[in-house]
């Protein structure tokens, strides 16, 4: 992450714009409107990424919104620009995503402050070997002065492609809850313990994610992941003792979410009861669904069509920062085309004329957002 901030740290010298870290590691910079008391717009996206990523998720937001500064090229607008680069969005590391966004709405909590990494290390603990101050996490907390957020981000699934579009509206962003399950059974010799005999951790486990894709498959618009996965103790000739794993769910309606939710922990309980293994769960997060501001969302709507693109209305099945600063500031995204709808692995990738379209559209955005008293009468309204 230090090279990362540095980098963009250099990019944006050239621009007189200094960038500073937030005490849980967000990327921070400043660009003044015309006048000190003008009120600020937050453009940005986050910068952590998941294990063998692409490049574009999250960072591509924040180079767009450096490239939006440079096409100023100096012009100061009635409002300020605030660039950021987020800190632990995908929740790799604690299990917990958004942790760089929640500290800009004051939800860091304490809970969320003890919750430890793979090595046992703490989200406290990291900040403080990052360099960081712990105490100084309430000022990272944004003020009455942000209009809004805009995030640029790129689809990561197949929509606009299919669609031919370049640029796509975000209107709501779907919900999603993260577990985390135990099955117990009993490690024993591979060898010499009958089939009929056994507790096998593992084989519960693959039981239920079959049962849970399967439940999935027959619900369009609901998705459930099992994406992590360990069996211990992890040998050739042991019958596995314990599993653990993590399950992803997600859908646009949150009643549905939770029903489906309700329902795969039930069948965790089904299978495992009637193969002899005890099961512990619980929720590393629970976030609902959250729409978009209908303003911003109508403007972006607008500087799409300004930049000569027809935009595409639609919602994310990916979380995002803006959903998080949404809670207390109107926030919008806008997407970019990804080609062959693949992300989170390295073919992630994006076309250079629909990176300069969104460029275009940015320049627009913040034309129209300058001329709006609507807007610029706004402080602190979701
Ligand atoms: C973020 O990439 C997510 O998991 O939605
Ligand atoms: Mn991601
Ligand atoms: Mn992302």
């Amino acid at each position: 992450m230090r090279p990362c901030h540095a980098a963009i740290a250099d990019w944006l010298k050239p621009l007189n714009i200094p960038t500073t870290i937030d005490a849980v590691g967000n990327l921070r910079a400043f660009y003044p409107g015309n006048d000190p008391a003008a009120p600020r717009l937050l453009i940005g996206s986050h910068l952590d990424t998941v294990p063998n990523a692409g490049v574009y998720d999250g960072m591509l937001g924040v180079v767009l919104a450096v490239a939006l500064l440079e096409e100023l090229g100096g012009k100061r607008l009635p409002f300020g620009i605030e660039i950021i680069g987020f800190s632990e969005e995908e929740g790799v590391r604690f299990g917990v995503p958004f942790i760089g966004s929640r500290a800009l709405v004051g939800k860091l909590d304490e809970e969320l402050l003890a919750r430890r990494d793979a090595k046992g290390i703490t989200v406290r603990e990291a900040i403080r070997q990052f360099g960081l101050d712990d105490r100084r996490i309430e000022e990272a907390v944004i003020g009455e002065d942000a209009l809004g957020y805009i995030e640029f981000h790129i689809e990561q699934g197949p929509v606009l492609e299919k669609a031919e579009r370049q640029l796509g509206v975000v209107e709501a962003i779907v919900g999603q809850t993260r577990l985390a399950l135990r099955f117990l059974g009993r490690a024993n010799h591979a060898g010499t313990t009958p089939m009929d005999a056994r507790n096998d951790a593992l084989a519960c486990a693959a039981e239920w994610m079959t049962g849970v894709e399967t439940r999935a498959k027959e619900n369009p618009g609901l998705a459930a992941t099992v994406g992590s996965i360990e069996a211990k103790p992890g040998a050739t000739n042991v019958i596995p003792g314990e599993v653990r794993l993590t399950l992803d769910v997600r859908h646009k309606h949150d009643e549905t979410r939770s029903r489906f939710v309700h329902e795969f922990i039930g069948l965790a309980k089904e299978i495992s009861g009637k193969r002899g293994i005890s099961l512990q769960w619980n929720a590393l997060l629970e976030q609902n669904a959250v729409a978009l501001n209908p303003f911003l969302t109508d403007q972006i709507d607008k500087a799409i069509r300004n930049s000569g693109c027809e935009p595409y209305r639609m919602n994310s099945g990916a979380g995002h920062d803006a959903m998080i600063l949404a809670e207390r500031i109107p926030s919008a995204m806008i997407f970019l085309r990804s080609p062959g709808g693949i992300s989170h692995d390295p073919s992630e990738t994006v076309l250079q004329n629909d990176v300069a379209r969104a460029i275009d559209c940015g320049v627009h955005l913040l034309t129209q957002l300058a001329s709006s008293q609507e807007f610029l009468g706004r402080t602190c309204r979701a």
